[in-house]
């Protein structure tokens, strides 16, 4: 069953550059509420947990590395169709070759610095978003 709900973080990359109050204007705009939000930063362990689905990827040492290095914003998005909406609003992984005017297309640097995550699935929003919120913090 659908919960018109996906999970996103603004990555380091985003909020060292500045771009949190663009980034959730461009959300909201998009036509997401923002069911709860969290000013926080990964651990090594923690960032090695949330991305544990990657860990037989060459990169995932160097996310992990990445993902720790600077704090982050967890939020929790509802929309109808939240999550296939919410990654055409951010665009493919790789900023060069995400849709001119997507978020990573204006504020991505790189695939690992590519300021913002979005869920892939129903399941992995439910997830993703219970690993940083207890039911009492969302709406
Ligand atoms: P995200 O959607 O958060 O999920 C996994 C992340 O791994 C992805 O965004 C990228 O930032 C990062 N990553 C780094 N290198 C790669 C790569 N070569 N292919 C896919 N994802 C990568």
């Amino acid at each position: 069953m659908s919960t018109n709900r996906t999970f996103t973080m603004i990555k380091p990359d985003g909020v060292q550059n500045g771009h949190i109050g663009a980034i959730l204007n461009h959300i909201t705009q998009a036509g997401f509420t923002i069911i709860a939000m969290k000013y926080t930063r990964l651990t090594t362990e923690r960032a090695g947990e949330f991305y544990a689905v990657h860990s037989a990827r060459p990169f995932y040492n160097d996310l992990v590395k990445y993902m720790s290095s600077g704090p982050i914003v967890a939020v929790i998005l509802e929309k109808e169709n939240a999550v296939e909406d919410f990654r055409n609003v951010i665009g493919a992984t790789d900023p060069t070759k995400a849709e001119k005017g997507t978020i990573r297309n204006l504020y991505a640097k790189s695939i690992e610095a590519n300021a913002v995550h979005g869920s892939d699935s129903d399941e992995n929003a439910a997830i993703e978003g219970n690993f940083f919120f207890s039911m009492l913090e969302r709406f």
